[in-house]
């Protein structure tokens, strides 16, 4: 069932956040922890509940184009360009920050990340706090991003002020990062928009790899980020049961999964759940981080995952469990 939060409880939450607290509120891909991103004092509050080194820069959320326009040094025509077919949406735009936006949001960087999210109930606080407001993803720094209210209240517990809950997110993973800074655009992290529909509107993206190297030349993109606390195997050989994409979670010795689960029918004889994933991509990510979850809840001793097919309409999924498997990306 859909929850959402009423008008009172929204202006509640934003009256929280015009005080310097932080509030916890869904977006379309995954909950953020926000704090008003012009207040650097309610900013830090979030690395210090996240856990999360100064090193990695925040999203700043905003609810319209002229909003962003107002925390941008310049606003290209590429950037109206990607806005105006992706906003609200699951993309991020790295471009020049004005001083207005505190060094701590930026992790000291000269660029911000900006996002206006599809969600109903992230725009209606953005609005009542009437500040944009900086929120990474709602759990302690390295683990899994939270995709229902619940995950936030496991992670962060009574650390946050308020927690927002409007049911699960319908993305289920985070929002595609692309810089605007250089001469070409640049995709710093794949998400909700592929490459593909990014690419149809502006062309051929440089992968990160061109970056000028420096002390952050992908920002935050730590090989364990994105994990469950539960060991998670990728298995692309084959030799498991191969209709959808499976998650299997068994209690014994991973080394035996591949001979155990060439019969399905064996499966629950070894302890072993096999869950189907959908075989398309959206909704596949819309159930991914959900399933890991659970079995982080269930305590089991792994979690084996069937590798998705490797075309770039997999590209953020497969992003994420490479990350999930402590393989950088
Ligand atoms: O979907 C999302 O993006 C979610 C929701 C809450 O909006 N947020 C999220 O935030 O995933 P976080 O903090 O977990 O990830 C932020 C990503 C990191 O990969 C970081 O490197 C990149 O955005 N980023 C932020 N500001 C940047 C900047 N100025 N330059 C380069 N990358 C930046
Ligand atoms: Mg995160």
């Amino acid at each position: 069932m859909q929850r959402t939060p009423s008008p009172a409880k929204i202006d509640h939450a934003a009256s929280i956040l015009r005080a310097g607290g932080i509030v916890a509120f869904p977006t379309e891909t995954v909950y953020g922890l926000g704090a008003n991103a012009l207040d650097g004092v309610a900013v830090a509050r979030i690395y210090a509940v996240k856990g999360r080194p100064a090193t990695s820069p925040l999203i700043v959320h905003v609810a319209s184009v002229a909003m962003a326009k107002s925390l941008v040094a310049s606003w290209p025509e590429i950037a109206e360009c990607l806005a105006g077919k992706f906003w609200p949406g699951p993309l991020t735009l790295v471009l020049p920050k004005r001083h207005a936006i505190p060094d701590i949001v930026t992790a000291g960087l000269g660029t911000v990340g900006l996002r206006m999210p599809a969600h109903p109930v992230a725009l209606a606080l953005i609005r009542a706090a009437s500040v944009p407001l900086a929120a990474p993803s709602a759990n302690r720094f390295t683990e899994l991003s939270p995709t229902t209210a619940r995950h936030v209240r496991q992670s962060l517990g009574g650390d946050v002020d308020l927690i927002l809950d409007a049911g699960p997110s319908e993305v289920g993973i985070e929002s595609t990062v692309v810089s605007l800074v250089g001469s070409r655009p640049v995709l710093l992290r794949p998400g909700g928009i592929s490459r593909k529909e990014l690419e149809s509107v502006i062309g051929p993206l440089s992968p990160a790899k061109d970056l000028e190297e420096g002390p952050h030349p992908s920002p935050g993109m730590h090989a364990r980020h994105y994990s469950p606390r539960t060991s998670l195997l990728l298995v692309s050989d084959g030799e498991l049961p191969d209709e959808g994409h499976g998650i299997y979670l068994r209690r014994t010795n991973p080394a035996r999964v591949r001979d155990d689960l060439r019969s399905k029918s064996d499966s629950a004889a070894f302890g072993i759940t096999i869950i189907q994933m959908p075989t398309e991509p959206a909704k596949y990510a819309a159930r991914l981080y959900e399933q890991l979850h659970l079995a982080d809840d269930a305590q089991v001793d792994w979690i084996a995952v069937d590798l998705p097919p490797m075309t770039g309409e997999w590209e953020a999924i497969h992003d994420r469990l490479r990350r999930a498997a402590g393989k950088s990306g």
